[in-house]
């Protein structure tokens, strides 16, 4: 039986795709509703704790606000933050992100390690976008943020970099929609793609485990195979959803 973890109100939490940063609900119930979703998290036993650094992630979010150019985007400010606090909790030394766009969500993964939100230094932060301009845009935005170079964009196909990636991967994180008609199903074929360097304990988060659970359904069986991954929940805070798996 998948496991499921719901927020009451998950139909009727939402956002304006193009007005990213207008504040939805009260921080109090934002916080709450993550917390929970992370108190679902360690009792699964994926995540060994819940706690993380609220004034850190609220400099975060002030940072990507004032420095990143967003067109769109479908991380809602619940998923930023949940996104944000796994991150700050794993602390994964290397993170591989696939399908990127203009690298909002793809900030909320590294903004742990890098930036006024890093909590704990990173060794390699990689986002890999298939399209060169929107990977050329969300390297701009990043740069901004990430004076170091820890985190970075390139342009490729994520299942290639994922097959050729030589370090453990402690975090992965997918996004990608599959240009050449793979669709969401692509999220598999870079899974696999890297399976064997994702040492145990390592996190995979796929987005829109909700509204493109058709398109995923291979993907998803999957991860929720144990003889795959030891845990996985969806995550379900808001209409998009969040698959979190454990090797
Ligand atoms: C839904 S968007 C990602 C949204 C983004 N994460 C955000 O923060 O808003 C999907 C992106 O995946 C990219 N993509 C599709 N197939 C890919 C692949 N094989 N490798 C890398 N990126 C890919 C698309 O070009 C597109 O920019």
């Amino acid at each position: 039986m998948p496991i499921t973890h719901y927020a009451d109100d998950w139909q009727t939490y939402k956002m304006d795709y193009a007005n990213p940063h207008r504040e939805l609900e009260p921080a109090e119930r934002e916080i709450a509703v993550v917390d929970d979703a992370l108190g679902a998290l360690r009792a699964a036993g994926i995540l060994p704790s819940i706690g993380y650094d609220l004034d850190r992630f609220l400099a975060h979010r002030q940072a990507v606000r004032e420095l990143f150019e967003i067109p769109w985007t479908a991380i809602t400010p619940r998923l930023q933050r949940l996104i944000y606090a796994i991150n700050a909790i794993i602390q994964p030394e290397n993170m591989l992100a696939a399908g990127i766009f203009c690298g909002n969500t793809f900030i909320s993964n590294a903004g742990a390690g890098v930036g006024p939100g890093a909590c704990y230094s990173a060794r390699q932060l990689l986002g890999v976008e298939i399209k060169p301009e929107e990977a050329e845009r969300a390297e701009r935005n990043v740069r901004k943020i990430d004076l170091t170079g820890t985190a970075r964009i390139i342009a490729a196909d994520a299942v290639e970099v994922a097959a050729a990636f030589t370090e453990p991967i402690h975090l992965l994180y997918l996004d990608a929609d599959g240009a050449g008609g793979r669709g969401k199903g692509v999220y598999l074929d870079i899974l696999e793609a890297c399976y064997d360097r994702l040492p145990p304990g390592a996190v995979v988060l796929a987005h829109n485990s909700v509204n493109a659970a058709e398109k995923l359904a291979y993907y998803l069986e999957y991860v929720r195979d144990p003889a795959h991954c030891r845990a996985s929940v969806n995550v379900v805070i808001d209409g998009e959803g969040l698959e979190v798996s454990v090797k």
